[in-house]
């Protein structure tokens, strides 16, 4: 079921978040890539402990809301594991193994490499190209997770009455989307992208084009909303909405938002040093901050001159064209948030 096979047809890209359900279909006139329709569907309280799913029945409810309202005519879709569920391994091999025994040499990898009994594991690999490091040798992605982590996201897709063609991770999607709607990932020696969600913060860095380390950490966006609610007596719903809007009290700026902006710094500072720690680097060519929270004004300068690293939100969809039942207002306000959806969605997009 773990596949990360590119389809001909499209798909739909659904992304089961810890706070949300979203949806994006992605298609192509001509040579222009174009999101078709999309939709997102908060998700209640208690479905998830951060990313790991207790209850599917509410999900498949969310995943039915966003079919309607997106108003897509597809059935077929691809969902992702989060990365910390996720084992990633860049396997290196001869060049000289034969296609054919590749797949064999790989089951041994994935036994060897993912620290779970094998009949309890979904894995799948993909052929990189030449090492890195030395051109006769060939670098093989392996990606496997514990296969109850993809049965709960594939029961809560087919309770909506979708049929799961990819099970991707969601570091593969992350990648999926840059590679293919721009060139940020070939365009520096080596690049992180921090995507800043709602209970959970990962970190993607790419060296040369090529995927070299991800983590996920619990930190996001839920605890801003908390010390709102908290602090105004407003409810979950009234404190998320105004941290977006942000009718606040004066001293919402300096008393709350800017200890968040700081902490934001912090928890980025901590995972750029869990990476040297494991790559003999000491610092990277630009970073990049997706998901909801890059929206907090002014986050990207101030990351900029703590960290000293050139920093930007990262927007792949500037070239991308938006299909008539796309509103581009609330499309806008969106998109941060949609690069995962819309990465799953491209595995069935030429
Ligand atoms: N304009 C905004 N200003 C501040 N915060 C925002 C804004 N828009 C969204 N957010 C916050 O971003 C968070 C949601 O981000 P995102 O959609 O990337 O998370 P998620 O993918 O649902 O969660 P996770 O990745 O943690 O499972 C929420 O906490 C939301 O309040
Ligand atoms: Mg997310």
């Amino acid at each position: 079921m773990f596949s990360f096979l590119n389809r001909k047809s499209n798909l739909l890209g659904l992304d089961i978040s810890s706070s949300a359900v979203k949806l994006v279909e992605m298609g192509r006139k001509g040579r222009e890539y174009c999101i078709e329709s999309y939709a997102v569907a908060p998700l209640p309280e208690g479905v998830s402990n951060e990313k790991d799913i207790i209850e599917p029945e509410p999900i498949g409810d969310a995943i039915r809301k966003v079919m309607r309202e997106s108003r897509t005519r597809l059935k077929h879709c691809a969902l992702a594991v989060p990365t910390s569920m996720a084992i990633n391994k860049i396997i290196t091999l001869s060049a000289s193994v034969p296609p054919a025994e590749i797949e064999a040499q790989m089951a041994m990898e994935a036994d060897q490499h993912i620290p779970y009994p094998m009949d309890e594991v979904s894995y799948d690999f993909e052929v990189l190209g030449p090492s890195m490091h030395n051109p006769d040798m060939l670098d093989i992605l392996l990606a496997g997770t514990r296969s109850e982590n993809v049965e709960v996201r594939v029961a809560a897709a087919e309770m909506a009455g979708l049929t799961v063609d990819v099970v991707d991770t969601e570091t593969h999607a992350l990648e999926n989307v840059l590679r293919k709607l721009t060139n940020e990932l070939e365009q520096y020696e080596s690049v992180a992208v921090i995507d800043f969600g709602a209970t959970m913060t990962s970190i993607t860095v790419f060296e040369q084009g090529r995927l070299t380390f991800s983590r996920e950490q619990s930190f996001g966006g839920r605890q801003l909303t908390e010390q709102i609610m908290h602090r105004y007596g407003l409810t979950w719903q009234e404190a998320g909405l105004a941290k977006k809007e942000g009718n606040l009290p004066e001293n919402y700026i300096s008393e709350v938002l800017d200890p968040f902006k700081d902490n934001m710094v912090r928890q980025l500072h901590r995972f750029l040093q869990f990476y040297y720690a494991s790559s003999q680097r000491e610092s990277v060519s630009q970073i990049l901050i997706s998901g909801g929270c890059a929206r907090i004004p002014g986050i990207d300068e101030q990351i900029q001159s703590v960290i000293g690293t050139p920093v930007k939100v990262v927007n792949p969809f500037a070239q991308v064209a938006l299909g008539a039942r796309v509103s581009p207002v609330r499309f806008t306000g969106d998109m941060q948030a949609l690069l995962i959806a819309a990465g799953l969605s491209l595995r069935g997009v030429g």
